[in-house]
C-alpha cells in the first residue's frame, strides 16, 4: 500500500485533501492523472450499464437530501456504527476496529453513532431547515421512480443508474481511499417483478464479476461473500458482496443486494392498497404512488436488485492490479502501471527527440491535435528532450503508447511507436499513425 500511496502522490493521481492546512482525515483529492483514471472507470461503468443495455436509464440527482427521504429509508434510525471510547487514552473508534494501542484497555459500552452528515438549508438554522448529505445515491433514484417511468414509458424489468458522491462520517476512515468520508458510488437500481428477483440477483452478480474482469481485476482476486446475520442491511433479503484482495486484506469492492419492495414501499403514498411485502414505516407524508401498472392494470410495487460499487475502491483495486515492478536484468528494474487501455489516464505521449527543436516540436503538436480529435482520451506532448526519462515516466503512469518524433520524421516521414507492456518499438510512417492509433484503441483489451 505504501508504494501505491507514494506513486499516487508523486505522479499526481491522489493527494491528501486540505494538506496545506494539515489535511483532513478520510478526504482525498484526485490529481491530474487521478481525475482521468476515475473518469475512465466511471465511463466504462456507464457504458456497460446504460449504453450497452436497452433496459436502463440514467439519472443525476441532488446530494442534499430532504430529511423525510432518510426518515422513511431507515437511515435516520439505523444508519449507525457502534462507537466506543478507550478509557485510558480517550481515543474513539468503531467497536470492531480497536487500534493496537488500545487492545486490553478498558473501553466504554458501545453506543450508536449515526454516520450521516447533517446540514441546514437556507438562512434559518433550526430544526425546520435540517437536511442531510446523502449517504448513498440510491434513495434519490427511488424517489424519482415515477418521474422516470412517466417520462420514458418503461415497463418491468428496467433499471435506473446513477454515479455520484455519497457522504458518511466514518468513525475510523482508513486504508487510503478504501474507507473515506466523501466518496463516489456507481449504483444501479434494477426494478423487477416480485418472484423474478432471485433470478435477476444471480444474473447481476455474474454481470458485475465480468465487468470487474474487464477492468483488469482477475477472477482469482475476487470472491463472493454472502452477507449474513447482523451484517445484512435492514432493507435486504439477500446481499452478495464482491470481495477483492486489497493491499491491506480482502474487503468489499461492491455489494449486490436484493432490496425487495422495501424502498419503493417505504416512500410511496397509499401503502395499504399496494400489497407491499417488506416491513416499511407507515408513510403519511409522500404525495406520490411509487408503483407501476401491469397489463391488467394492477398496481405492482417492483422488487429491486441493486449492484452498488464504490468508485474510489475501484480506483484503488485497478491501480493495485496494474502496479508492476519488472526486473530488466543487470540489476535494473522498471515500474509499470499495466492499466487496461481504456482506463489509462494518458492514452499516448508524443515525444520530440530534441527539446524545443522547432521543427520536431511543431510536428509533435500537430500529431497530438490530430490524435486528440478521435476523442479516445488525453494525448500529450512530452517536450523534455529526454527519451529515457519520458519512457520511465509514462511506464509508471500507465501510458500505453509513446510516439517519438525524431530526425527521421523530417527526412523519411517515419515515427517510432513504443508499446508500454512489451517495450517493443515499431517504425511507422507518419501518415499511418492515425490508423495505428485508432486500431490500437478500438480493441477493448
Ligand atoms: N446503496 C447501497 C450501499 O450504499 P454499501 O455496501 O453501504 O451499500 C456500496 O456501499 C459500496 O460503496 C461499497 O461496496 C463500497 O465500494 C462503497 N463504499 C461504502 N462506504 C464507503 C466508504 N466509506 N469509503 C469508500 N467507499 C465506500
Amino acid at each position: 500500500m505504501e508504494e501505491i500511496v507514494s506513486l499516487c502522490k508523486r505522479r499526481g493521481f491522489i493527494f491528501q485533501s486540505n494538506e496545506i492546512y494539515g489535511g483532513m482525515q478520510g478526504l482525498y483529492d484526485y490529481g491530474p492523472l487521478g481525475v482521468e483514471l476515475k473518469n475512465n472507470l466511471k465511463s466504462s461503468w456507464w457504458k456497460s450499464i446504460v449504453y450497452n443495455r436497452d433496459d436502463v436509464e440514467g439519472l443525476d440527482t441532488s446530494i442534499i437530501t430532504h430529511p423525510n427521504v432518510l426518515k422513511y429509508s431507515g437511515h435516520k434510525d439505523t444508519f449507525t456504527d457502534p462507537l466506543v471510547d478507550c478509557k485510558s487514552c480517550g481515543l474513539r473508534f468503531r467497536e470492531d476496529q480497536i487500534p493496537e494501542e488500545c487492545i486490553g484497555e478498558e473501553l466504554t459500552e458501545p453506543r450508536d453513532f449515526n454516520l450521516m452528515f447533517e446540514t441546514n438549508v437556507g438562512p434559518v438554522i433550526d430544526d425546520s431547515s435540517v437536511a442531510y448529505l446523502r449517504p448513498e445515491t440510491a434513495q434519490q433514484i427511488y424517489i424519482n421512480f415515477k418521474n422516470v417511468i412517466d417520462s420514458t414509458s418503461r415497463s418491468l424489468p428496467f433499471g435506473i443508474a446513477q454515479i455520484g458522491k455519497s457522504f458518511r462520517n466514518e468513525i475510523t476512515p482508513r486504508n487510503f481511499i478504501f474507507r473515506v468520508r466523501e466518496f463516489e458510488q456507481m449504483e444501479l437500481e434494477f426494478f423487477v417483478l416480485p418472484g423474478e428477483d432471485e433470478e435477476w440477483h444471480k444474473k447481476w452478480i455474474q454481470y458485475r464479476l465480468e465487468w470487474w474482469n474487464e477492468q483488469g481485476i482477475p477472477s482469482n482476486k475476487l470472491n463472493l461473500l454472502t452477507v449474513t446475520g447482523d451484517d445484512l442491511a435492514h432493507y435486504s433479503k439477500s446481499t452478495v458482496d464482491i470481495m477483492y484482495q486489497f493491499p491491506h486484506g480482502e474487503e468489499e469492492l461492491e455489494g449486490i443486494a436484493n432490496r425487495t419492495d422495501f424502498d419503493l414501499g417505504s416512500h410511496t403514498k397509499n401503502q395499504k392498497e399496494l400489497n407491499i411485502q417488506a416491513r416499511c414505516k407507515d408513510n403519511t407524508e409522500s404525495n406520490t404512488r411509487l408503483a407501476i401498472q401491469d397489463i391488467d392494470n394492477n398496481w405492482i410495487v417492483p422488487y429491486v436488485i441493486e449492484p452498488s460499487a464504490g468508485v474510489d475502491r475501484g480506483v484503488l483495486a485497478v491501480i493495485n492490479e496494474a502496479y508492476t515492478i519488472e526486473e530488466l536484468g543487470d540489476n535494473k528494474k522498471r515500474t509499470v502501471l499495466k492499466l487496461k487501455k481504456h482506463l489509462a489516464p494518458i492514452k499516448t505521449a508524443v515525444i520530440p527527440l530534441k527539446r524545443n527543436n522547432e521543427e520536431l516540436v511543431k510536428i509533435a503538436h500537430s500529431l497530438k491535435s490530430s490524435l486528440q480529435k478521435f476523442q479516445i482520451g488525453r494525448v500529450v506532448v512530452e517536450n523534455t528532450g529526454n527519451i529515457g526519462k519520458s519512457y520511465r515516466k509514462h511506464d509508471e503512469i500507465g501510458t500505453p503508447l509513446c510516439i517519438t518524433i525524431d530526425f527521421d520524421t523530417i527526412e523519411k516521414n517515419t515515427v517510432t511507436i513504443r508499446d508500454r507492456d512489451t517495450m517493443e518499438q515499431k517504425i511507422v510512417s507518419l501518415d499511418d499513425v492515425k490508423a495505428y492509433f485508432m486500431n490500437y484503441f478500438s480493441d477493448a483489451g
